[in-house]
């Protein structure tokens, strides 16, 4: 593993099924398991086992299928947590327990009604108790969007000195600025010590839009891990989406930035998330919405019809989608048509085209979209064949 390769840890199973309302069972976990082990991910967050009874089983079964990825399991800092999610870990080839605590003023005077030197400790022996169970342990300063620099650090060194050998900096409010964030690893990066031991890692919330430019930024900065969802599931507003982590540093290779992911997988596995949790994806969804490649306006679509890359930065089927779509509407022109024309087995002449091109109008004003039924039937009611 080069040092410029970021690590995307999925949590579509923990934190992206935390969407109200959607549920999966142990089975389409496994199952989406399967497909985020092709994937390529490094690791997976299959769950929070002591939350439930089913969630325990659906780590433990996840643990005994993966191949290649790290199967993680979520925990408070709280002892038998710690020691539940180690049982259901442990048929995995490669477990890592994923332990910590609130950080932030907010979390630590309402949550917990303690200090700041307590939570230390806390985030000390939560971590030191994990290594006794496995090797990798990551900590979490949750809310470490809103928690002070100076004290984020000061808990990094102790989850350091327990052993912890991932630090996840999550903006579990999805409060920050691209900048803020960025600056928040950077300070971390060049003030915790020990951090050679450790990788930070991002986790960013979607709540003012701004997850996947954080988590950017956080890798800009020096952070060697992801953590998202496929679709960006997950509570209110939502995780980092990994399609668009993933495609963002892939189109921007000067970042000398990359990941072990198969993107052609990318599609494929958007749709199976999307139906296992009966979530729909908004049609301008990047890179996996129903529009992500669609062309309407006619300005766009000639100019796609001529050369893809004239309204496109990334070839559809990098990410599993067998091709741009050409949507003929009441905006589209004549070389829309003729191209649409075209593939239903219609070639024609510039003067044919001129003469359908009226009825096309008048048809497409009255409907929001032509198909290719529609085409047949615009070209055959014409006399251009007589
Ligand atoms: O958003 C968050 O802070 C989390 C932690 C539990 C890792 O999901
Ligand atoms: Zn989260």
């Amino acid at each position: 593993m080069s040092s410029n390769n970021i690590q995307i840890f999925d949590t579509t199973l923990r934190d992206g099924e935390q969407v109200p309302g959607c549920k999966l069972n142990t089975e389409q976990k496994v199952i989406i398991a399967k497909q985020l082990d092709q994937l390529g991910v490094d690791v997976i967050e299959s769950g929070f086992p002591v939350s439930s009874p089913g969630d325990f089983k659906s780590v433990e079964e996840i643990s005994k299928i993966v191949k290649n990825a790290t199967v993680c399991g979520l925990t408070r800092a709280v002892e038998n947590d710690i020691k539940v999610a180690a049982q259901a870990l442990k048929k995995a080839k490669k477990a890592r327990i994923h332990t910590g605590i609130g950080t932030s003023d907010s979390h630590i005077l309402h949550k917990f009604k303690s200090n700041k030197e307590a939570i230390i400790k806390r985030a000390y022996e939560a971590v030191k108790y994990a290594k006794s169970f496995v090797e990798d342990v990551e900590f979490y300063a949750e809310d470490a969007g809103r928690t002070d620099n100076e004290y984020l650090a000061r808990v990094c060194e102790a989850a350091i000195k327990a052993g912890a050998t991932v630090l996840n900096i999550p903006d579990t409010t999805g409060y920050c600025l691209p900048s803020e964030y960025g600056a928040k690893i950077k300070y971390l990066k060049e003030n915790v010590k020990g951090i050679e031991k450790a990788i930070l890692s991002c986790h960013c919330h979607n709540d003012l839009g701004l997850a996947t430019a954080n988590s950017i930024e956080g890798v800009i900065n020096g952070a060697r891990q992801i953590e998202c969802t496929i679709n960006g599931i997950g509570e209110r507003a939502g995780n980092t989406a990994l399609e668009e982590v993933v495609m963002v540093l892939k189109q921007h290779p000067y970042l000398n930035l990359d990941t072990n992911i198969n993107t052609q997988m990318l599609y494929g596995i958007s749709q199976l998330v999307s139906d296992s949790m009966g979530i729909y994806t908004q049609p301008n969804k990047a890179i996996v919405g129903a529009n992500a490649f669609a062309h309407s306006s006619g300005i766009h679509q000639d100019g796609v019809i001529k050369n893809r890359e004239t309204y496109e930065i990334i070839d559809p089927k990098d990410v599993g989608v067998t091709e741009s779509a050409i949507v003929l509407t009441a905006r589209s022109g004549r070389a829309a048509l003729a191209y649409r024309a075209k593939n239903v087995g219609y070639e024609l002449t510039k003067l044919q085209l001129d003469e359908i091109y009226a009825s096309f109008l008048t048809f497409a004003d009255k409907k929001k979209e032509i198909n290719d039924n529609d085409i047949h039937q615009i070209i055959e009611t014409s006399n251009i064949y007589q």
